[in-house]
């Protein structure tokens, strides 16, 4: 299916259960099970609701990626990115970034022991100079938020791979309409739905 197809069908197949055609949503925290010790794939929202299941779905398909995670915020889905990584880890960061993603690995991960360090990802070189034993992973922007700075993803991820890195892009800026970094060698996405992906500035979520 072309991009314009996965846009309106993506996630859409889920309504088992009363084929519904347009997703409905659950409001519903917690769910029955059919009989003692069975249950449907659903029993408490906070783990699974399938209204989120269908987004999470959908955006893993616009990604082209193995699994989705969708979240209440950009931000939520950024430090739970960033609870990947453990005391005495170091992540590398394009030094233009988005101010919420600046204040919380420099103000907030500290306290748990993990490390940043900002470096210039357009050029890679400096991002090579930076890395250390103590680095995990490479957290970029491209283009960068708010300096519109373009780094050469399939670039910084030949690199990570060279030195068993993870490479995040935030692609909040491009959406999967236009770039799709897992498909240039990323191992994780991100997006803050109040921008571009949502476009009418009408929506609070995130994604990875
Ligand atoms: C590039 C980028 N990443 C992440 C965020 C954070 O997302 P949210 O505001 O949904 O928490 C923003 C918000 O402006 C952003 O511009």
């Amino acid at each position: 299916m072309n991009i314009e197809t996965l846009l309106v069908r993506s996630g859409l197949e889920r309504d088992r259960a009363t084929g519904a055609i347009s997703t409905p949503i659950y409001q519903s925290a917690t769910f029955q099970h059919p009989e003692l010790g069975v249950s449907t794939g659903y029993d408490y929202s906070r783990t699974a609701n399938p209204t989120r299941t269908a987004l999470e779905e959908a955006i893993a398909v616009l990604e082209k990626g193995a699994k989705g995670f969708a979240f209440a915020s950009g931000m939520a889905a950024i430090s739970s990115v960033f609870c990947l990584l453990k005391s005495g880890d170091e992540i590398l960061l394009s030094d233009d970034i988005y101010g919420g993603t600046y204040r919380a690995i420099t103000k907030l991960f500290p306290r748990f022991g993990i490390q940043s360090k900002f470096v210039n990802t357009t050029d890679i070189g400096a991002i090579e100079s930076a890395i250390t034993p103590a680095t995990r992973a490479i957290f970029l922007e491209s283009p960068s938020n708010p300096q519109m700075n373009i780094t050469d993803i399939e670039a910084v991820c030949r690199l990570a791979k060279q030195y068993g890195l993870l490479t995040i892009v935030d692609n909040t800026f491009m959406t999967p309409y236009l770039q799709r970094p897992l498909r240039l060698g990323a191992d994780i996405v991100i997006h803050s739905a109040t921008k571009y992906i949502g476009g009418h500035s009408d929506v609070v979520g995130g994604w990875w």
